[in-house]
């Protein structure tokens, strides 16, 4: 039976690979990413491939009160959410010192308040139909305190946390929840990040693509996993902060950053 998966961040990247992986299945999709003219135009592409009914919704999702009012605007259009695909988010890099607090508030409103929002708009219709699914777009920075990506590592832990609570709470209830941690994937995130040259510390071979994730968590999702980290290098950089002490691993990563 063909689901509808709301997708946030649809406009680029991971979200858009998303997008292409879910139409080409048959599901019918909402995807929601403030730039309106990337998603229609990804749209009108999916619409002319696939037979799927596509939405397009503007909105900045660091706003506060974003998923109360998405999941009103789609409550009047008659859409439900049968999969829920929290994948925008943006990361700054830089010491904490010299962030801009209003980016990191957009950050953290984005990153954590808006996946949170979205979860309680959509997930209790999931759990009274017994169907449904969650992926919440993390990070392998979740699995480790990250200095000079302060915040961004912080989001990113919360989301993983987050997910696997979830995943636990809902797994006997017909949802299935999972966090995707992915390592550095080729898109246009290390330019929003305000560093593009951290793209070019990315070590050889540890660059995924978007289509490669997306299909990854949306595997992982199928077989109820809690948790995705896409590709060997990365599973071993998820698994290694477990092992070590957290203060020598802090001091090791922020000693990467900073080169
Ligand atoms: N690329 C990586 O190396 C990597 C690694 C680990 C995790 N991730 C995570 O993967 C997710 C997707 O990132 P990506 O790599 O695909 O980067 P991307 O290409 O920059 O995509 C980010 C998406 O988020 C949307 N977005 C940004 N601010 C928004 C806002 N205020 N309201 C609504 N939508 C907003 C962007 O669209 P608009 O600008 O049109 O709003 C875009 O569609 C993020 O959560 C990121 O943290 C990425």
């Amino acid at each position: 039976m063909a689901q509808t998966a709301l997708i946030t961040g649809a406009s680029s990247g991971i979200g858009a690979a998303f997008a292409r992986a879910l139409a080409r299945r048959g599901d019918h999709l909402i995807l929601v990413a403030r730039s309106e003219d990337k998603l229609e135009a990804l749209a009108e592409s999916l619409r002319g491939e696939q037979a799927v009914t596509v939405t397009v919704i503007a909105a900045d999702l660091s706003l506060p009160g974003c998923g109360v009012r998405l999941a009103a605007e789609l409550a009047g259009r008659g859409l439900a959410v049968d999969v829920l695909i929290n994948n925008a988010g943006f990361g700054s890099a830089g010491a904490f010192a010299q962030q801009d607090p209003a980016r990191d508030a957009e950050m953290i409103g984005l990153n954590v308040t808006a996946v949170v929002d979205l979860a309680h708009a959509f997930l209790p219709a999931m759990l009274e139909r017994r169907r449904g699914g969650i992926i919440n777009v993390a990070s392998v920075a979740g699995f480790q305190p990250l200095p000079q990506m302060a915040i961004y590592a912080a989001t990113k832990a919360f989301v993983l946390s987050f997910s696997e609570a979830l995943w636990a709470e809902t797994r006997a209830r017909g949802v299935r929840v999972t966090a995707l941690c992915p390592g550095p994937v080729d898109t246009p995130f290390f330019e929003a990040t305000g560093t593009p040259e951290l793209r070019k510390a990315v070590p050889e071979g540890f660059m995924m693509t978007a289509e490669e994730v997306a299909a990854e968590a949306l595997s992982a999702l199928a077989a109820g996993r809690p948790v995705v980290v896409p590709g060997v290098g990365n599973k071993l950089l998820s698994v290694v902060p477990r092992l070590l002490p957290r203060r020598w691993m802090t001091l090791a990563s922020g000693k990467a950053m900073a080169r």
